[in-house]
């Protein structure tokens, strides 16, 4: 059966682009592959962040994975800080990957442009995302347009490795859907929706209130023509809308273009179809939200669950390098 790995970062409140890019995909991946879902706690330190909230923010990641849809009996859902093999196997990547490639790390330059400390860890970011995929012999990984480049180095460093030292891992696939694959944001349609840049009005967060979604939506930023028509390039705002109804609907953009001739009703559609689709979402949350012990409870049996896979190829690691063992 395939195997199918992929991670969300605790470190902010999950957002529109989260869910169709990632979230909602692993609903559906859960019952057709082996699948391994993971709250990437480790990675949320490579930014100067609120430890005393990261806890909170990390059970709050595990109630949205479940409550948009993830059955901890047909998944294995864990915090990575949790096996410890995700941090021994980052310091293997490091020592395949070469400072070169992690220099041309579009998200890198990107962070670290905004930041007035740059962690050596935001640097060697993608090496520890490589160790979360390889450790479970992951064939594909659903993710959005913005992890292809780490992806491709994930690839890289596993080949890498396996050539260097003999065949140890699987080289994973990225999956990356056909449509909101990069949601953008709302207010600046050029620049993709991200938990790491303040954009309220910009951003639809998975818990905002149904008024809240309409407001951002009808107020996103378009152009001035009154053309609907799907054209990333010459209509970013347009087609951020359009391709936002699509996903909520299954309907092709461009076959939704054609039903509107202004942007008005465009928006509306969008604001209507975005409330239902978070709606049953935002209902389970608050009921499992509410219950920390039994979040708690699944955690922890899915870091077992996950241990169990990833000790053994941290084993094979260990052994394809050359440590002694103990
Ligand atoms: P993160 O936490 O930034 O985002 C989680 C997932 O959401 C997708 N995504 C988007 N999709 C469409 N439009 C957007 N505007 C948008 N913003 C985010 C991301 O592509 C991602 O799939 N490095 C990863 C976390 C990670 C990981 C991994 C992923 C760590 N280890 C191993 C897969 C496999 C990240 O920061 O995602």
């Amino acid at each position: 059966m395939t195997r199918v790995f992929s991670g969300i970062q605790p470190s902010g409140d999950l957002h529109l682009g989260n869910y169709l890019g990632a979230l909602r995909r692993f609903v559906d991946d859960q019952h057709e592959h082996d699948s391994v879902f993971c709250i990437v706690d480790l990675h949320a330190l490579t930014l100067p962040h609120d430890a005393a909230a990261l806890p909170g923010k990390t059970l709050e990641a595990a109630a949205m994975y479940l409550a948009a849809g993830l059955d901890p009996e047909v998944c294995t859902l864990f915090v990575q800080s949790q096996v410890h093999e995700h941090a021994e196997l980052a310091w293997l990547m490091e020592c395949n990957a070469a400072y070169g490639e992690l220099s041309r790390m579009t998200q890198f330059k990107d962070k670290s442009a905004r930041g007035e400390f740059v962690s050596a860890g935001l640097f060697t970011y993608p090496a520890l995302m490589a160790a979360d995929i390889l450790l479970y012999d992951t064939d594909r990984v659903p993710v959005g347009d913005d992890q292809r480049q780490h992806l491709e180095f994930a690839r890289d460093v596993a080949e890498r490795f396996n050539s260097r030292f003999g065949p140890t891992f699987v080289v994973p696939e990225a999956a990356i859907p056909t449509v909101a694959a990069r949601v953008m944001d709302l207010q600046n349609p050029t620049n993709k929706m991200s938990k790491s840049v303040s954009s309220p009005q910009g951003t639809v967060l998975m818990l905002d209130a149904p008024k809240d979604i309409e407001k951002k939506i009808k107020r996103a930023v378009t152009d001035t023509d009154n053309e609907v028509r799907f054209d990333i390039e010459a209509k970013p705002g347009v087609s951020n809308l359009l391709g936002v109804l699509s996903a909520a609907t299954g309907e092709p953009p461009e076959k939704l273009a054609e039903r509107y001739d202004q942007y008005g009703p465009l928006k509306a559609d969008t604001a209507a179809a975005v409330i239902e689709l978070l709606r049953p979402v935002q209902e389970r949350y608050a009921e499992l939200i509410a219950d920390e012990a039994e979040l708690r409870r699944i955690l922890a049996a899915g870091a077992d669950k996950a241990q169990a896979i990833a000790s053994v190829t941290m084993a094979r690691a260990r052994s394809a390098v050359g440590l002694l063992p103990r």
